[in-house]
Order: C-alpha cells, then structure tokens, then sequence
C-alpha cells in the first residue's frame, strides 16, 4: 500500500465505525457509494480525484443528528486528516467539500471538487438503490406506500420536509435533483436513473389498475 492508500484505509475504518448506527441509507454503504460516484465523475470532469475519494467517504461523518452535520462533519474531517498527516491544500479541499454538500441548504459550492461532491451525493438519491431506499424508509417510518386519493404535493412537502407517501416521494423531490446537478457528467447519470425510475412507476401504476 502506497501512503495515499493507507490514508484512504484508514479514512474508511473511521466512517465505518463512525457510522456504524445510521440506518435509512446514510451509513457507511451511502458513503462508499458517494465517494466511487465522484471518483467517476471527477475522472471525466478532470478534478481533483484525491480530494473527491476522502471527501466522498467524509462528507456525512458529522450526521448523527442530522441539524448542521455538514459543520460538525468539516470539523471531525478537519481534525483526522490533520492526525493522519494529510497535506495541508488537500485537507482544507476535503474540509471545503464536507462543508458544502448539502444542496437543500442552497449553498453553490465555489470549487469543481465541491460541486462534484454535491452531485455525487444527489445522485445517490437517484436510480435502483434509491427505489429500494424509499420504500424501506417509508416502511420504517409507519408511511403508506402509495394512496390513490393522496396526490403528490409539493407544497405540503416543502412545508413538512416529508412526503405523506413513498410514491409521492418521487414527485415531491426525487425527480427535481436531476435539474440541480452542476456537472454534464452528472446530469446525463441522473436524467439516465430518473428514466430507470419512472419505467418502474409507468409498471407499478399498470399493475394497479390491473392493465398488467
Ligand atoms: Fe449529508
Ligand atoms: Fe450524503
């Protein structure tokens, strides 16, 4: 293992046991996932790929409570990579990237790395994995799994930052993330999983209404 190699080792050890709690999609596999997501896109994005492995894999260290886990999060990445003897312009890259992926929070990222990491990170809201995700999660969550009479609303989710049913959810925020990507690389994947998603619900309503 070369020293880059080892840093991202151990980088992974500590998600995986800093994360070892989380459920509902956010633990170490959301993680891992983010992390090989923005390598693919920074390769063909030209960035940074260093940056973007150990950002991937850190960006929601901080999420135990979910209010402000991208603060808490730059600061725990902040401090092990400064253990780890990690070069100083990639910690304060990785601990920018931490800071700043959460698009509900509207902040534009000001580097590529940043942004790729916000891409990332909404793309892992998209596509198979996703579907599985909703209805697990709304499962979970006592939620019905779809309502004829209970159409989507984006208003009522906006205001309760929750979605009455998992179809709903779909509509209500999944299938707005595609427009929100800041790479072409990420736009093409997400417009390619959101295709993927609404050949599912087109099969899911025809067995409804029993066309199928
Ligand atoms: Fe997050
Ligand atoms: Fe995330």
């Amino acid at each position: 293992m070369n020293q880059n190699e080892k840093i991202v080792f151990k980088v992974k050890i500590f998600v995986r046991k800093k994360l070892k709690h989380k459920s509902s999609g956010h633990g170490y596999w959301h993680a891992y996932r983010v992390a090989q997501m923005a390598i693919f896109i920074g390769q063909k994005e030209k960035a940074d790929l260093k940056v973007l492995e150990l950002a991937g894999f850190l960006h929601d260290i901080g999420n135990d409570k979910d209010n402000d886990h991208e603060i808490k999060g730059a600061k725990i990445s902040q401090g092990f990579l400064t253990k780890l003897k990690v070069n100083e312009r990639i910690i304060k890259q990785v601990t920018y990237c931490v800071k700043n992926h959460r698009f509900s929070k509207g902040v534009i990222p000001k580097t590529l790395e940043a942004k790729i990491i916000q891409d990332a990170d909404k793309l892992d809201a998209l596509g198979a994995i996703e579907i599985v995700r909703v209805f697990s999660v709304s499962a979970a969550k006592k939620r019905k799994t779809y309502d004829p009479n209970v159409k989507p609303d984006f208003n009522y989710y906006l205001k309760h930052g929750v979605s009455r049913t998992a179809i709903n959810h779909f509509y209500e925020k999944l299938f707005k993330l595609k427009n929100l990507m800041y790479t072409k690389t990420a736009k093409k994947i997400a417009i390619n999983r959101e295709k993927f998603m609404k050949a599912f619900l087109k099969r899911f309503f025809q067995e409804w209404s029993g066309e199928k």
